[in-house]
């Protein structure tokens, strides 16, 4: 008898520090205090999921979702080193009991750029021995409700965590040093295949409403579409081919048993190899984070770009020629999303598309950006591209990081006064694009839908 095919995976993706509210334990709160964030924002009670995750998931199932990734905060979790917080566990574990009671398939999200503030202190993945102590906080994770969930994220975009931590001053520590750039791949390559190979290595039996679901673990891979800025322009064209070298693939290469390549000669050490990743696949899928293109750009005499002050080169979001953005100047651009695609798919891996989503306040450009890249896998899985599911990025509106509670990117508006939820006009249609295709066979995106 042939199988039925696992049903396409409809979602949202949040993550713990931008929702939760109150995480004191991590690098970012003391990066907020010290006035990093624009306007001297702090993320403090968030969106207050931390006590209003009920109402939250309800949320997320009424738009028909089945599925839904999100990230565990591993300070709340081990404020202090080899000290674990059995309530926040259970709280965990009860927010998984309702994604269970909801038909809300978790995918779990280990690290989503935060870390507990001693092991930040201590250098974070640049520290030898971090990825041991990153593993041991994945044991207690398995050892508390680990069994009850099929699909993980080990780390969230490791490329943007290092790019941002030690060649760009977006992140804490927020410091230009190459070399810790390359040491902090190696850890955080190493953090991911000690955990792949916990979360493998597991001989007691799976639990919960998707025991039989196959266990996949892979990474949450930030993905650029890299252009020249100038066309003709010998010196950018070269560029992007670099930057797509690095940025996009390197990642790809390493949990692929392909090649490690952490590093740009000239410019970034090339960090050591990680021997139990080598010539070994370490990714039972691949997670893509897509959100624009970036545009290369030479520019020996500008000012220093903040992000990349030593560098006579600069990133644009946002081309001569682009007249629509989002309200963080990012082009749309799903043609590069068709791009990345049809480049994962070349590992032979299935594919989760396990972010997208446009910071759209008024709510006007979202709905096109929606279906205009959800038309992109459609046409991808018309093309025969193995890509299994599509998480929009947010849910609700949340705390961005450096910019703070500016750039709106949820479904649900949030009231940042009375922290009201309200959806968008996007959810709706979305959740009538899920409605229209859960109709029919595995409910995948079809390419007809689309057309009209
Ligand atoms: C991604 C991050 C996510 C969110 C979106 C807008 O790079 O993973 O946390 O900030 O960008």
């Amino acid at each position: 008898m042939k199988r039925k095919p696992p049903p396409f995976l409809w979602g949202a993706a949040t993550s713990s520090h931008q929702i939760e509210g109150g995480n004191e334990h991590n690098d970012w709160w003391a990066w907020e205090a010290e006035g990093h964030v624009e306007g001297g924002v702090r993320s403090g009670d968030a969106t207050d999921h931390w006590n209003r995750f009920r109402e939250d998931l309800q949320l997320a199932a009424s738009l028909g979702l089945n599925s839904y990734r999100f990230s565990i905060e591993w300070s709340r979790l081990e404020p202090e080193e080899g000290l674990w917080n059995t309530v926040a566990l259970d709280r965990y574990g009860e927010i998984l009991s309702e994604c269970e009671r909801l038909g809300l398939l978790p995918m779990l999200t280990l690290h989503h750029f935060t870390s507990p503030r001693w092991f930040a202190e201590k250098g974070g993945f640049t520290q030898p021995g971090a990825a041991e102590k990153f593993a041991a906080y994945v044991s207690s994770v398995i050892e508390a409700f680990g069994l009850r969930i099929p699909l993980w994220c080990t780390i969230n975009e490791p490329m943007v965590l290092v790019a941002g931590s030690y060649l760009g001053t977006f992140m804490p520590p927020g410091r230009w040093a190459p070399h810790l750039a390359s040491q902090a791949s190696h850890q955080l390559l190493r953090a991911h295949v000690l955990a792949y190979d916990l979360l493998h290595s597991q001989s007691r039996e799976r639990k919960g409403p998707w025991k039989d679901w196959p266990l996949q673990v892979g990474i949450a891979h930030n993905m650029l579409d890299f252009l020249p800025d100038r066309r003709w322009h010998w010196a950018e064209k070269v560029l992007s081919r670099i930057f797509d070298r690095f940025y996009n693939r390197a990642w790809l290469d390493a949990v692929t048993g392909r090649k490690q390549h952490f590093g740009v000669v000239g410019m970034i050490p090339y960090a050591d190899q990680v021997q139990e990743a080598r010539g070994r696949k370490t990714a039972d899928f691949i997670g893509i984070n897509y959100y624009t293109k970036a545009y290369v750009q030479w520019r020996p005499l500008a000012p220093a770009h903040k992000a990349s002050a030593q560098l006579p080169v600069g990133v644009s979001f946002a081309g001569r020629k682009d007249k629509v953005f989002s309200d963080l100047e990012w082009a749309i651009h799903p043609k590069g999303l068709t791009r990345m695609l049809a480049f994962a798919g070349g590992y032979g891996l299935p594919i989760y598309v396990t972010e997208n989503g446009i910071a759209d306040r008024e709510d006007r450009l979202r709905p096109g950006f929606l279906r205009s890249h959800l038309k992109a896998v459609a046409r991808a899985l018309a093309d025969g591209i193995d890509v299994r599911g599509y998480y929009y990025w947010s849910l609700l509106d949340n705390f961005e990081w450096g910019k703070g509670f500016g750039p709106r990117f949820g479904l649900y508006h949030v009231d940042y006064e009375t922290l009201a939820r309200k959806p968008t006009k996007s959810a709706e249609v979305y959740r009538n694009i899920i409605e229209a295709h859960r109709a029919q066979g595995d409910g995948s995106p079809r390419v007809e839908y689309f057309r009209s």
